[in-house]
């Protein structure tokens, strides 16, 4: 009586958190709540040893959040291998191929769930709640993930490729990619303030750096010119090296929008955010850390919410680099 007026309640909130907070999206916060309770704990425990024997993997995780709702929504696809001749996401060469990295991180995770509550908690649904942790993490905010995606079965290269747009885009590029998944303006340039946290390599800010706009030699004219400076010195045009996206590549704070402000921005299309008056307005309020830090969390729960699978659509994978067979 108890268990089952236990689990009337969980419905019951499970309902109207569906009607009230989850919108049309199907994802509700505490969807594991009868099924997996403690699989945002073992998710966190396990995250905490990879990020013990390798920090930088925050960077990458937080990522993941964007490269796999871009690309037929939140369902996973980033995390499936190449198969058969079919070239998947994760391959996709310039936004994923030797620079989106932590998939190990998934399996370890994948595996603790599955010997707890097997075949219960989806791979996407880990991507979302990985992404929020490491935010607190770094000690950026909080937020309740809603839960309840489902895994996808189809994972293409040429997806990623056409749906992420590159470092050297231009603010309309950006904007009309954003709006595309019915994201708005504001959306962009929040979401783009996880560039808060993480390293970028050379290779993406070698156009900006040696050859802006196609011209052979040319370094961005909008950048801080001493900043352009320290760039060169880490980054020599052709380099294979990593800096830090904001100086502060384990701190989730403000330091991307205040660098953006006086053109410290580190890859053009950061920088493009301020060429224009709206984002620029939203660039300056999010320099607050309270209104960011009450941004973001509002931002990445609409980007988590993109697309997804749920009910009885896709499956919930025993391993999140494989389809189930
Ligand atoms: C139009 C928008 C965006 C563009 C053009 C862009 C581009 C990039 C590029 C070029 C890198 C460096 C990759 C490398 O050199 O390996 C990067 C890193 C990163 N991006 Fe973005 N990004 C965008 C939006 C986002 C969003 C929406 C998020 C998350 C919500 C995000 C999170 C990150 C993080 C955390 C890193 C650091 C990765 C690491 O440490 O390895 N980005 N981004
Ligand atoms: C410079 O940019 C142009 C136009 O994007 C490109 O065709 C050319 O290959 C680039 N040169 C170098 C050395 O990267």
């Amino acid at each position: 009586m108890v268990t089952s007026g236990g689990r009337t309640s969980i419905i019951l909130v499970a309902v109207i958190s569906c009607l009230f907070v989850g919108q049309a999206s199907g994802l509700y916060v505490g969807f594991y709540a009868a099924t997996c309770p403690n699989a945002e704990s073992i998710i966190l425990e396990t995250l905490k040893t990879f990020l013990a024997s390798d920090p930088t993997l925050g960077g990458p995780l937080l990522r993941i959040s964007y490269h796999d709702c871009f690309v037929r929504g939140c369902d996973a696809s980033l995390l499936l291998n190449s198969v058969n001749g079919n070239v998947a996401e994760k391959d996709a060469p310039g936004p994923n191929l030797n620079s989106v990295r932590g998939y190990e991180v998934y399996d370890g995770i994948k595996a603790a769930l599955e010997s707890s509550c097997p075949g219960v908690v989806s791979c996407a649904d880990i991507i979302q709640i990985v992404s929020r942790d490491i935010t607190v993490l770094d000690g950026g905010p909080s937020w309740e993930v809603q839960t309840g995606r489902r895994d996808g079965f189809t994972s293409i290269a040429a997806e990623a490729l056409a749906n992420l747009v590159g470092p050297d885009s231009d603010y309309d590029t950006q904007k009309n990619a954003f709006a595309s998944k019915g994201l708005s303006e504001k959306d962009l340039v929040v979401l783009t303030g996880a560039h808060t946290i993480g390293r970028s390599r050379c290779v993406s800010i070698d156009q900006r750096l040696y050859n802006f706009s196609g011209v052979q030699g040319l370094t961005d004219p909008s950048l801080d010119v001493s900043f352009a400076r320290e760039l060169k010195a880490t980054c020599p045009s052709g380099s294979s090296n990593t800096l830090e996206m904001d100086g502060t590549q384990f701190k989730f704070d403000t330091r991307y929008f205040q660098r953006l402000e006086v053109n410290k921005g580190l890859f053009s299309s950061d920088a493009s955010l301020i060429t224009q008056p709206f984002p620029a307005s939203v660039v300056d309020q999010e320099t607050h850390k309270d209104t960011f830090f009450a941004d973001f969390p509002e931002s990445m729960i609409k980007l988590a919410a993109l697309e997804v699978l749920t009910g009885s659509d896709g499956e919930i994978r025993n391993h999140c680099a494989f389809v189930n067979s």
